[in-house]
């Protein structure tokens, strides 16, 4: 046996053991991307660098093995330090987005690519059910939307952009879901005052995180600007109604027609564990609420919505005037998250945002590989004009155009989860020229994706291992080396027999399910 210190900790191994076999023993995880437990190591991407306490030297724990009496230190400065450079320069080379462009330009983040899938699969009620995480008006903002995320869309750059905004009105005017699936409640009480697009949607997502929700407005009926400014002909009340109703539904207790004043807020105060202000560009009265102002409204923090005050939050117009009423449904959604963070005195945080790789424009070549997912052909428009919105059909034949710019690991991949965690900047060691995307989609259960690809040697060793007759290999030589198949045969004839556990073993998106995030 050998027996070494990890950060300071005796512990004893079998001889053989890795340095990072050891830590992870220990309950220690150091980041690695090049390993697989059924392979050998290869030391290539040198993320899992720690440090010999001994001489102060960095080295990969995957593939020194622990000595007697070596004593190692699993993480400082100078090591994140180390770890952060390995993963600029291997997002250096990498060319991909994470999220979608579309859901990265939406205010409220709406996961666009899924429920863009679920619509050409003819599944409305599911696609509702992802709107809905981010967006708690999706037949309103369907109607009213100044759709950014269209402007954000790839497909603009070459064609015309996915009619988002109408795809997410026929899924919210189609829907009837009420989130009942009765959350623990959590007896915590929160006050919205101000029901209109923020409030309304702050009071959603509390309450079906199991927080008894009042939600407060001056006037009768809940709305606020979506009731009053709005033209019934482009937003009929009737579609407003029965959206706000699915709010009320989910055990919201709304009062209207009751106005604030100093006292019945000093009331508040004292009776609920939470406020939310989410009075509209009512900034003409702040002294109300006594908290720090602005010329543009009360000032909060811009993640957390956290005011001057403690346990008082701050969204929408009430913070700065805008007329995108989708940036104040988003706040709505996220001072949910940070409400919840100040319950659960887990530190404020507001709406956790995690490391996104972006590419930028999508060029005319690449648009060619990314329509061998889609459809040719320009917008569908609905039939009987834009005021109608669109058929079930039509929107299955528009939803159909995505182009699926949103990567399919992304919710495993070791570069994202890393980088986050590292706080790269995926900029630092770019070149000027960047690789056209490439996307090889032949095969029945995986998409190759070569851009990707850190050239790990995974899936070329597993590939031998399991003795695929062709496999993965390294084409070319030095800075050049790719992977790919040999003599350029077809993806399918690479992987005929272990494509799931290739894919499953790449540690990017590089080599993707296909059925992943359908
Ligand atoms: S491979 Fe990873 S880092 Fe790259 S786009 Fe996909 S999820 Fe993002
Ligand atoms: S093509 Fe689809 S996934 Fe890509 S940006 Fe547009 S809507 Fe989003
Ligand atoms: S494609 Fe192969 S070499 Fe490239 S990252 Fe994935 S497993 Fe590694
Ligand atoms: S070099 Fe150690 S995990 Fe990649």
């Amino acid at each position: 046996m050998i027996t070494l210190k990890i950060n300071n900790k005796q512990i004893e191994v079998e001889e053989g053991t890795s340095v990072m076999k050891a830590a992870q023993q220990m309950g220690v995880e150091i980041p690695n991307m090049c390993t697989h437990n059924e392979l050998e190591h290869f030391t290539s991407c040198m993320v899992c660098m720690v440090k010999d306490q001994s001489n102060g030297k960095l080295f990969p724990s995957c593939s020194v093995e622990a000595t007697n009496g070596l004593e190692v230190v699993t993480d400082d400065d100078e090591i994140k330090e180390s770890r952060q450079t390995a993963l600029e320069l291997l997002l250096s080379e990498h060319v991909g987005d994470c999220e979608a462009p579309c859901q990265i330009g939406c205010p409220a983040h709406m996961d666009i690519p899924k429920m863009n899938r679920l619509i050409a699969a003819g599944k409305f009620d599911e696609a509702l059910k992802v709107v809905k995480k981010d967006i708690a008006l999706p037949a309103v903002l369907g109607r009213i939307c100044s759709a950014p995320c269209e402007n954000a869309c790839h497909r603009k750059t070459v064609d015309e952009p996915i009619s988002i905004c109408l795809l997410k009105r026929i899924v919210g005017d189609d829907g009837n879901t009420v989130d009942l699936n009765s959350p623990n409640p959590t007896g915590k009480k929160v006050v919205v005052i101000g029901a209109g697009p923020a409030g309304l949607a702050a009071a959603y997502y509390l309450q079906i995180k199991g927080v008894q929700v009042t939600l407060v407005d001056k006037n009768k009926k809940a709305g606020g600007l979506l009731r009053t400014a709005i033209d019934d002909e482009i937003l009929p009340k009737n579609v407003l109604d029965k959206e706000i109703d699915l709010i009320v539904k989910t055990g919201v207790e709304f009062r209207g027609g009751e106005e604030i004043n100093t006292e019945l807020f000093e009331l508040f105060k004292n009776k609920f564990d939470a406020i939310i202000i989410a009075t509209g560009a009512i900034s003409e009265n702040p002294e109300i609420f006594g908290l720090k102002a602005g010329p543009k409204g009360i000032i909060a923090d811009r993640n957390t919505y956290e005011t001057s005050e403690e346990k008082i939050f701050a969204i929408g117009n009430v913070l700065r005037s805008s007329r995108m009423a989708v940036r104040s449904v988003g706040q709505g959604k996220e001072v949910a998250f940070s409400v919840m963070q100040f319950f659960n005195k887990q530190g404020i945080k507001g709406d956790p945002r995690i490391f996104n790789s972006r590419f930028g424009r999508l060029v005319a070549d690449e648009f060619a590989e990314y329509i061998k997912e889609s459809v040719e052909g320009q917008r569908v428009l609905p039939e009987n004009g834009g005021y109608s919105g669109f058929s079930k059909e039509e929107a299955i034949a528009e939803a159909k155009r995505c182009l699926h710019c949103d990567c399919r690991a992304i919710d495993e991949c070791k570069l994202r989860e890393y980088s986050d965690q590292y706080n790269v900047n995926q900029r630092r060691f770019k070149t000027s020229q960047r690789r056209n995307i490439t996307k090889q989609i032949n095969h029945g259960s995986v998409i190759y994706e070569p851009q990707k690809c850190i050239r790990c040697g995974i899936c070329v060793r597993l590939t031998e291992k399991y003795g695929e007759e062709f496999g993965f290999t390294y084409i070319g030589r030095g800075f050049d080396v790719e992977i790919g198949i040999p003599f350029d045969e077809e993806l399918e004839k690479g992987l005929t027999k272990i494509a799931v556990k290739v894919a499953e073993g790449c540690p990017t998106g590089a080599i993707s399910l296909k059925k992943n995030r359908e």
